[in-house]
């Protein structure tokens, strides 16, 4: 029978391309503090800090490139016989250039700019490369209200429906670079265990929810994951039951 793959990926798959994971140790996102550039209430007081932090992000993408980890993934979803979703919290588009396509992004993407529902805009959605300009009209509605297309704290991740209905169906969830303290991704485990789905953790080390994986594998996905992705696409679930053996948690 043919098997359902979830895959999540968080910041860690980015790391090796040069994108600094959230979670450091000064608590700094690239030298900001999270309520100022990932909240409402801090988009309220400063739109342009948040406009020219997101912009910073946005044109930095022209310089990073894919790791071998991010292609792997492609490879994976391109050969594998079954299902496959990919659902990622980061907002770069690294797994767009290494050719990943229908790449769910929970937390939004810096690469849009949504006309902001809450000050009264239309929620249309529009993609961009360049610095966002402040008197940009909506497309669809001419207002100015157009925002970074990133999910803050405190607002509702995309696509949640689909995601669970993915996880609902998952034979195999594959967690990769992610701390897996921030809900509901960190959740998804869980999901996906109670629909009989086996579990495997990429990370440098076990994640806060290392508890709910049947195996983990660690070290840097960049070296890791291709050779998974090549024993998985060469020997299937025979493959797969090795690994889970080999690197069980339980
Ligand atoms: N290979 C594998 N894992 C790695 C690597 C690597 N090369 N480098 C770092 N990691 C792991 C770290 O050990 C850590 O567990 O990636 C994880 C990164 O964790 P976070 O920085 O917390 O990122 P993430 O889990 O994606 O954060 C979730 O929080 O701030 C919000 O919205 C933001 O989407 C983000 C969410």
């Amino acid at each position: 029978m043919e098997k359902n793959i979830v895959v999540l990926t968080g910041a860690g798959i980015s790391a090796e391309s040069g994108i600094p994971v959230f979670r450091s140790e000064t608590g700094l996102w690239e030298n900001h503090r999270v309520e100022d550039v990932c909240t409402p209430q801090g988009y309220q007081r400063d739109p342009e800090l948040v406009r020219k932090f997101y912009d910073g992000m946005r044109l930095n993408l022209r310089k990073v490139r894919p790791n071998p980890a991010h292609l792997a993934l492609t490879r994976l979803a391109e050969n594998w016989k079954g299902g496959f979703t990919l659902v990622t919290q980061n907002i770069d588009n690294l797994h767009e250039q290494a050719g990943s396509r229908n790449v769910i992004h929970m937390h939004g993407e810096l690469t849009k700019l949504r006309c902001y529902e809450a000050l009264g805009g239309c929620g249309h959605v529009v993609e961009t490369m360049a610095a966002q300009d402040p008197d940009e009209a909506c497309p669809q509605c001419g207002k100015k209200l157009l925002r970074p297309h990133i999910v803050w704290f405190g607002e509702m991740p995309l696509d949640m429906d689909l995601i669970n209905e993915r996880l609902a169906v998952a034979d195999l969830f594959i967690s990769i670079g992610t701390s897996g303290v921030v809900y509901p991704a960190a959740g998804f485990v869980r999901i996906a265990r109670q629909a009989g789905a086996a579990t495997l953790e990429f990370n440098l080390e076990p994640s806060a929810t290392k508890g709910y994986f049947d195996a983990g594998i660690y070290g840097p996905a960049g070296k890791t994951l291709p050779n998974f992705v090549d024993g998985l696409l060469r020997d299937g679930y025979d493959y797969l039951r090795g690994i889970l053996r080999e690197n069980s948690l339980l």
